[in-house]
């Protein structure tokens, strides 16, 4: 009781993010060296970044000094691959941090934000520990968003909302007819494009002409750098504005902001690897629409999800396991019946495809 009275109360009854297991914890429990297991939960990118943005992390110097705490040289790099405003960039430490920012900046208690689901877990959990009420508005069969569902949930408290494209975890890109309407709206829209790349479509050309489009990208996926944790955003001005007064001053690390231009400098090797990527994606959804216990989604991301008939989901997550390979499975109302696969090398689809081969029909 004395330790709980510490506490403030969102806090207490705040929805748990149950972030995925490390490596390293998955191989104990499983009793396997790492280099066995299929990570294939996390939307990671199994070719890492570039043997050039090793070599620059390598040979860092000034590890003494702390980082650039504008961010010029990685914003100047951002600035010419997306072609949006320097002015416009910030970087966080990965773009979950931004997400925390934006609610840092923009949501007083009371306020609500509304989250078209089943989306990325974050945007659930985030927003009540900064006051915030989560109004969630379920997409369509099909998970398309219910823009007449949005709309009718919109209210003067409503100060955000997320639109991941391609959505984590269906896979399907929101429309820019579908933007267009949305931006009528006057809400702020945070587009999170964290998997950009792979879908190689944006809206970020929005962000041009509304000063309430917020693209939201990161360098976890298509850059293999999820361990560096980089995102950044292209933000209207006054938004830009005010995250630059609420964000930690070295919220980027030396090494992260390094990886920035190194990255960008050796983006042929990593869009070779993306084209990789998007190839086993269409081989495993082929191959994934053979089985007639699944129903796989298409996706523009680098992950499929696919829903297991049966109420079995849970049950083929326990089989791919007892083979080495993790997949995300989920608890929550809309994704019970779900398995999120990341899609990897070529080695791991066919371990994937293995694996439910001697699943029991
Ligand atoms: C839609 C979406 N946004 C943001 C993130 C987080 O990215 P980062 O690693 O940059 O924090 C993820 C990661 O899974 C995601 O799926």
């Amino acid at each position: 009781m004395e330790t709980q009275r510490r506490l403030r109360a969102t806090v207490e009854n705040t929805i748990e993010y149950l972030p995925v297991e490390s490596l390293e914890t998955i191989a104990e429990r499983l009793g396997v060296p790492p280099e066995q297991v299929a990570k294939l939960d996390a939307n990671e990118n199994p070719y890492g970044p570039p043997p050039t943005v090793i070599a620059a992390l390598a040979t860092l110097s000034d590890l003494h000094l702390y980082p650039d705490p504008d961010q010029r040289r990685a914003r100047r790099a951002l600035a010419e691959y997306t072609g949006a405003p320097f002015d416009r960039i910030l970087l966080g430490n990965g773009s979950d941090e931004l997400i925390d920012l934006l609610l840092l900046a923009v949501v007083e208690p009371g306020d609500d934000v509304i989250v078209p689901v089943p989306s990325f877990g974050v945007y659930l959990s985030r927003p009540p520990l900064f006051g915030a009420r989560v109004v969630t508005v379920p997409r369509t069969e099909t998970f398309t968003l219910d823009l007449a569902a949005i709309e009718q949930a919109i209210t003067p408290r409503t100060k955000l909302i997320f639109l991941a494209s391609p959505n984590n975890p269906t896979g399907n890109l929101v429309t820019p007819h579908e933007l267009e309407r949305l931006v009528r709206t006057g809400v702020l829209l945070v587009v999170d494009e964290a998997y950009y790349e792979f879908a190689g479509t944006t809206l970020q050309a929005f962000t041009d002409r509304y000063d309430n489009v917020i693209v939201l990208r990161t360098f976890s996926k298509w850059a293999g750098l999820a361990g560096l944790r980089i995102g950044y955003g292209i933000f209207p001005p006054h938004i830009a504005r005010a995250l630059w007064r609420v964000k930690q001053p070295f919220n980027v690390s030396v090494a992260a902001q390094a990886a920035v231009e190194a990255a960008l400098a050796d983006r042929e090797w990593l869009m070779e690897r993306v084209e990789r990527i998007r190839r086993e994606r269409e081989r495993l959804y082929a191959a994934l629409l053979r089985y007639p216990f699944l129903r796989p989604y298409p996706s523009e991301a680098n992950f499929i999800l696919c829903r297991v008939h049966d109420g079995r989901a849970h049950e083929l997550h326990a089989h791919f396991l007892r083979a080495a390979i993790v997949v995300r499975r989920y608890d929550d109302e809309w994704l019970r019946d779900d398995l999120r696969i990341t899609v990897g090398t070529p080695e791991h689809v066919n371990r994937i495809l293995e694996a439910l081969d001697t699943f029991p029909a």
